[in-house]
């Protein structure tokens, strides 16, 4: 499929896609965000693809929702459109882990974007905030949820409330990103992550994500009761079998992802 506001490739088993709307600071409209979920789509649905990541420009991984589009918008127009849920949650139910790779702006819906993905490394000059009150509106892809649980309530409703940026230290120290790295090393760094995840088993991989992912989603002993059972159910599986058998005989696991 030919895309216009992304690109795309391959690197061994990882699957990149590069937010590519520079002039716009990556302003996230509709039709990135198809193109954004089909790509993610065609790379789950690859068998050769282990692992994704997202990333953006070194000015900006995106600067939020297209605000242009969005001026003229009415209620009956977002509300009848299912503007947002119906093809920005696309991202959600993408299995294989996608890794958000922010240098520059992630701003309003784009801070929201890098949450929805699995974890987030940043460059060291990322700048995270959803600044949507300063537009008379409130964050729209999740940013009043995703954002609590990762910083805790009191930096999450200050970032709301005020619409200021956090810096890369700032988001590292508040457990918003997992890594901060200097700029010219983001791709390395991420594609490192990326490459190790895509040769374990696409099944414990798998499972595991959809496990942490329940920790964020519902209760504790709902999710470690999920956990548990999705541990139980590696033993069915054929890499379980590889992965000890290689450590007990001291060589280098293969996995068939069976
Ligand atoms: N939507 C549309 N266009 C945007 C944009 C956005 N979110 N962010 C930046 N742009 C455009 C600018 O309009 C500008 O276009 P022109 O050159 O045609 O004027 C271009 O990108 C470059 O931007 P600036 O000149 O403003 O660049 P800067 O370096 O001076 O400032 C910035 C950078 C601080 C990120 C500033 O652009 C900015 O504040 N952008 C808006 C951030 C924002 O409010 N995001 C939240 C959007 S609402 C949302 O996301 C809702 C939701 O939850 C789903």
């Amino acid at each position: 499929m030919a895309y216009e506001l992304i690109l795309t490739r391959t690197e061994g088993k990882v699957g990149i896609v590069t937010l590519n709307r520079p002039k716009q600071l990556n302003a996230l409209n509709n039709e990135l965000m198809d193109e954004l979920g089909a790509a993610l789509k065609a790379f789950d649905a690859d068998e050769n693809i282990g692992c994704m990541i997202v990333t953006g420009s070194e000015k900006a991984f995106a600067a939020g929702a297209d605000i242009g589009a969005m001026a003229t918008y009415t209620f009956s127009d977002v509300y009848k459109g299912d503007y947002i849920t119906r093809n920005w949650e696309t991202i959600r139910s993408i299995r294989k882990p996608v890794i958000a790779a922010v240098s520059g702006f992630a701003l309003g819906g784009g801070c929201e974007l890098a949450m929805m993905c699995d974890f987030i490394i940043a460059a060291d000059n990322a700048k995270f905030g959803q600044p949507e009150v300063k537009l008379g509106i409130i964050p729209g892809a999740g940013g009043t949820q995703r954002l609590p649980r990762a910083v805790g309530k009191s930096k999450a409703m200050d970032l709301a409330l005020t619409g200021r940026m956090m810096d890369a230290t700032e988001a590292e120290r508040s457990g918003l990103v997992s890594r901060v790295v200097p700029l010219d090393k983001l791709m390395e760094e991420s594609l490192g992550a990326a490459l190790m995840i895509s040769d374990y088993s696409q099944l414990a991989v798998m499972a595991a994500k959809e496990s942490v992912n329940r920790s964020f989603e519902g209760t504790l002993a709902d999710g470690v009761m999920f956990e548990r059972r999705m541990f139980h159910a590696m033993f069915a599986t054929a890499d379980q079998k590889e992965g000890m058998d290689a450590f007990v005989n001291k060589r280098k696991a293969s996995f068939g992802n069976k």
